[in-house]
């Protein structure tokens, strides 16, 4: 149980200056260059997934722009009045506004008014505005206003995930820093230093397995963390986080899609009964095949090519054994089979069958022809029965009366002829069904 004013690792870890940022050192390169040259924009747009530093990121340049004692660097002091007040989100020259709750036009106009205003202590006057994405098209007007030309001692911050969704006037107007998801190993290192200090000795593999879950997101990685120990005391064993997480081992899910590639559907029944017996989160089981499916695909299209591929090496081996059992068709359709069956897992009346019938359709990909061949004998058998058709209409033509009683026919047959394009599509189109059909796929 966590004891009372128990702070959870992602508000102990957050990072207080630039070189606690993990994995974003090309935001960090840029924003330090600017610090030092002097040559700071008056807007900036910090976007990236979930739980990558992006917040953080926004106090850090708030604090090192008005940071009392920053001398000639670029991080902030952590010690001086602005920076204590910052980091308490107490200070007055840096407003912080939260778009996801306050997203009307009023709550915009309301944090701006101030914004001729002098800063009380430091040089600027800083407005930080989270999930930005997410105020009203009223909202983003007013604050176009300001941003096209803000006073001087102004600067504006603004995070989001989804910057599709900011229009372009706005984005114009400000420098944009994309963070990146984190690599599998800088989340493994950076857990390990936090656990080191926490007194938790994780088992073997469970940092790894933690860190695959959390997709590239810091926040999501530490919370688990808490979580696990919440679960398990400060030495979480690899079964701890199996149970906690309905992880199942990359090694058994290899061996399933081992199995299933070799036709086998038994080992796929066998395999869900197992899931739903132990009453794991299936949709989390479903989410690491996903994982899994990605990681296969690079490997099959990577010929050979590791960059990029965030795996253990001494995995490699037996990822590029599975990949070549599907083969890169099959594991275009695992992918897409996988993560068709998660999204409609939760919601399924019976949701035993669905991952049944899944796994049982995997283990028929082996019989299944590459898509690209069977489009190629889809279009000799439309290219035949065209001509074969054609073939009948020039017999009919040799009989006068017949062709002056069917003229719509020859019309039909010549028309693929005149008509290419229009043909190939809707023979595509029927290869497409016919495949859908074969595969079940909706
Ligand atoms: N790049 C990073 N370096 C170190 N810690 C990080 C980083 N990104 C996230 N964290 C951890 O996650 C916590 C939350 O980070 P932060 O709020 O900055 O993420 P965010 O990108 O704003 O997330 P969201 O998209 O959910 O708003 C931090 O307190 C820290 O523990
Ligand atoms: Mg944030
Ligand atoms: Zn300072």
């Amino acid at each position: 149980m966590a004891e009372p004013g128990y702070v959870v690792l992602a508000r102990k870890y957050r990072p207080m200056k630039f070189a606690d940022l993990v994995g974003q050192s090309h935001v960090v390169k840029a924003l330090s260059n600017a610090m030092t040259t002097n040559r700071v924009a008056q807007a900036f747009l910090f976007t990236g997934s979930r739980g990558t530093g992006k917040t953080s990121s926004a106090r850090i340049l708030a604090s090192a722009l008005n940071c009392m004692d920053r001398g000639d660097g670029f991080e902030p002091c952590g010690r001086c009045a602005s920076c204590v007040a910052i980091a308490r989100s107490e200070d007055l020259d840096v407003v912080e506004m939260d778009a996801a709750s306050n997203s009307r036009v009023d709550d915009v106009r309301e944090r701006l008014e101030s914004v001729e205003t002098r800063p009380a202590r430091g040089r600027y006057r800083i407005f930080i505005i989270d999930e930005v994405h997410m105020l009203s098209t009223s909202a983003f007007n007013a604050l176009l206003k300001t941003i096209e030309e803000p006073p001087p001692h102004v600067k504006f911050i603004l995070a989001t995930t989804n910057p599709e969704k900011i229009p372009e006037t706005i984005l114009s107007r400000c420098q944009r820093y994309d963070f990146r998801r984190v690599t599998l190993g800088e989340i493994v290192d950076w857990l390990e230093a936090i656990c080191a200090k926490e007194n938790i000795r994780p088992g073997d593999g469970v940092l790894q397995a933690v860190a695959e879950m959390a997709e590239g997101g810091l926040r999501d990685a530490l919370s688990r963390v808490d979580q696990l120990v919440a679960f398990s005391g400060e030495k979480p064993s690899l079964e701890d986080a199996e149970r906690v997480f309905g992880l199942v081992r990359r090694a058994k899910l290899l061996d399933l899609l081992e199995a299933l590639a070799g036709g086998d559907a038994r080992s796929g029944i066998l395999f869900a009964e197992e899931v739903f017996d132990s009453g794991k989160d299936v949709a989390e089981v479903l989410g690491s095949m996903v994982s899994l499916a990605r990681i296969l695909l690079l490997v099959a299209a990577g010929g050979g090519d590791e960059r990029g591929l965030d795996v253990p090496v001494n995995e490699l081996p037996r990822l590029k054994q599975v990949a070549d059992r599907f083969g890169i068709h099959g594991l275009v359709y695992l992918a897409e089979m996988i993560s068709d069956c998660r999204k409609r897992v939760r919601r399924a009346a019976f949701p035993r069958v669905l991952v049944e019938t899944t796994l049982v359709k995997l283990s028929m990909v082996g019989n299944l022809e590459p898509l690209d061949r069977l489009l190629a004998r889809l279009y000799e058998a439309s290219d035949s029965a065209v001509s074969i058709q054609r073939n009948e209409s020039q017999s009919a033509k040799e009989l006068p009366d017949r062709q002056e009683s069917k003229p719509a026919k020859d019309a039909q047959v010549a028309a693929p002829k005149n008509d290419k394009s229009g043909t190939l599509s809707e023979r595509d189109k029927a290869a497409l069904d016919a495949l859908k059909r074969q595969f079940g796929a909706s």
